[in-house]
Order: structure tokens, then sequence, then C-alpha cells
């Protein structure tokens, strides 16, 4: 350029640079690009400077023709770069909102899934192996009255198998049923043998609570009635039913009393090389199927009873009751 260098030519040449520059900066589409226009045309070693540096071999009175120009460029190209730095932010701006909108139609993501409680779950599993038998379910009331809670059970008052089911009293009259058995009684009075029913339910009684006892818990009762049952019939579901839900534990049988079955039993599964007791159960009583104008000549029956927790802890080898009852995700997230 040297030997050449003329107003004119400079002129030109600013006039080549400005249109280049604004058609950069206007095309520009991010912050730190429009940064680097600026250092690139306006900058100290920018092309501007450059255009500049060869304006000293111009006649002393042309020089401030172009100083003023220059001046003018820069000023006009600084102010372009502003104002596409304005649209930018807020261009930046629009896809921000737009990202992060919320959408109050889309399905919802990730709830997190909750389960059925284990002392369900294994209520239920019970449940079927009865259904898979024949069995129907009936449930029946949480409060009871002393009439289908002991006397109807041939338990009388001051029958000293009341002591051991303590309960809590409404009144002199109505109570927490104590045990799922009540609901045998209630059925009989609607139904005509035969029968065949479970029912599954919260029991309660006035127990302090440890590892193994708690004043509230689960039953399952069981009851078959028809004619030409005996022991055997008995024996043979809960031995099929416990098979099904423990698998192969080895079983006991062990004579044993309640006031509502002749003869009864308690059986017991070999768990962690101990016995555990799991059920008791019998043949129905004559003195209560006669309480409900059952003939007992015709008609005989078994039935049984069973705790849902212990069935529940050995199931899942739970040591301590209390886990079942007080609702620590930690633990019941395992199951
Ligand atoms: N109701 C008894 C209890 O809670 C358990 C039971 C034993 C129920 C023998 C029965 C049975 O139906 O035949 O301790």
């Amino acid at each position: 350029m040297d030997s050449t260098v003329s107003l004119k030519t400079l002129i030109d040449e600013l006039e080549i640079l400005e249109k280049e520059a604004e058609k950069e900066i206007k095309g520009a589409i991010e912050q730190e690009s429009l940064e680097k226009l600026r250092v690139s045309f306006l900058g100290k070693k920018g092309r501007l400077s450059v255009l500049l540096s060869s304006m000293g071999k111009l006649p002393g009175q042309e020089r401030p023709i172009i100083g003023q120009r220059a001046n003018i460029l820069k000023t006009g190209l600084l102010d372009l770069i502003t104002k596409r730095q304005e649209s930018l932010k807020s261009e930046d701006l629009k896809k921000i909102i737009a990202s992060e909108a919320i959408d109050i139609t889309a399905p919802p993501s990730g709830i997190p899934y909750g389960h059925r409680h284990p002392l369900i779950s294994t209520t239920d599993r019970i449940t079927d192996i009865f259904l898979g038998l024949g069995y129907e379910v009936v449930e029946g009331p949480e409060v009871e009255n002393d009439f289908y809670n002991f006397e109807a059970l041939n338990i009388p008052p001051n029958h000293p198998a009341r002591d051991m089911q303590d309960t809590f009293y409404l009144d002199d009259n109505l109570l927490l049923r104590t045990h799922t058995s009540p609901v045998q009684i209630r059925f009989l009075e609607n139904n005509p043998p035969p029968v065949r029913i479970i029912s599954p339910g919260r029991v309660f009684r006035r127990d302090a609570v440890d590892a193994t006892h708690s004043p509230v818990f689960h039953q399952v009762e069981v009851l078959a009635i028809d004619e030409g049952l005996d022991f055997s019939h008995l024996r043979g579901t809960v031995m099929a039913f416990l098979k099904e839900f423990f698998g192969d534990l080895p079983v006991r049988f062990r004579a044993s009393y309640f006031p509502f079955t002749e003869p009864s039993a308690e059986v017991d599964v070999q768990w962690r090389g101990k016995w555990l007791e799991v059920m008791g159960c019998g043949m129905v009583d004559p003195a209560v199927l006669e309480g409900l104008g059952i003939d007992s000549e015709r008609w005989t029956g078994f039935a049984a009873g069973l705790g849902v927790e212990r069935f529940c802890m050995v199931r899942h080898e739970i040591d301590d009751i209390r886990r079942l009852f007080n609702s620590d995700l930690r633990f019941l997230e395992q199951f």
C-alpha cells in the first residue's frame, strides 16, 4: 500500500472495513464472537489501527479528514456491537424461558413407586394359598362384643382362658377383639354348613411391647365345616398350607387346649434349629356348633388360627416385631 497511499484509497479501505465489520457484527450469534469481532476490527492491533498507521504518509492537511472519518466509523461500529449484544441477550433469555417452561399438561415423571407392606404381602400370600384350596375370604368387625369374642366360643365369664386374652374394653360389653375366631360364629350364624372360610384381620391384646409382642397384631382364621370331616382333614390341610408357605421345613403337631376346639393342637415348624409355634388348631367343639343350632352329629369341622407377624418374620428373617409397625422406610424399602 505504501507507495499508493492516498486520501482516496484510505477512504475506500475504511469503507470496505466498515461494511465487512457491519456484516459480521449483525451475523454474530454469540456474545463471545462479538467481543472477538470488536478486538479484531477496533482493538489496538486490529484492522482499523493497521489502516490508520499508514495515515502518516498523507499530507498534513488530509490527515484530520481520515481521523474524523475513522472516529465516526469506530463509534458507529461500537454502537452496533452494543445493540447486537443487547438483542442477543434478549434472544438468550427467550431461549432460556422456552427451555425452562413448565408444561403442566405433560405426564408426570419420576414419581417414586410405593409397594405393599410386608405384613400385607404375607397376608396376601396366605390368602392365596387358601383360595387355591377352595376357601372363601370373609371379614368381621374389630370392635366386638363379649358374646362373639368369648362366650359363643365356649369361653364363659371367669374362664381362665380369658386371662391370656385380656384386651381393651370400650364398655362392659364392647371390646377390641382378641382374635379372629369370632368371625367363625358370625359367619355360621348366617351361613349354614358346609362352609370353608378364612378370615384375615387385626386383633388386639393388653400386651406390653417387646421383640415378639405387640398390642396390635394380625391373624388369619380358618374354618371348615362339612359332613365327615375329621382330624386327618385338618392335618392334611395344615400340612399342605405350611408346605406351600415355608417349603420343606419340618412340621410337628403338639396336643394343646382351646375352649372352642376338641381335640386341639399347636403346630410348630423347625426354623434355625428351633421349634417355633406358628398356629393353633383343632376340631370345632360340638358345644360351639350346638350353640349355633347346628347338628353336631351330622356336621363336623376344623378350625385354625395363625399369627401373620410370625409368618412374616420367619419368611423375611425379621428379628423384631416392632420393625413391622414403626414405618421406617429404610427398613420397609427392602421388601
Ligand atoms: N384364637 C386362638 C388365639 O388367638 C387361635 C386359634 C386356635 C384359632 C385354635 C382357632 C383354633 O381357630 O382352632 O390364640
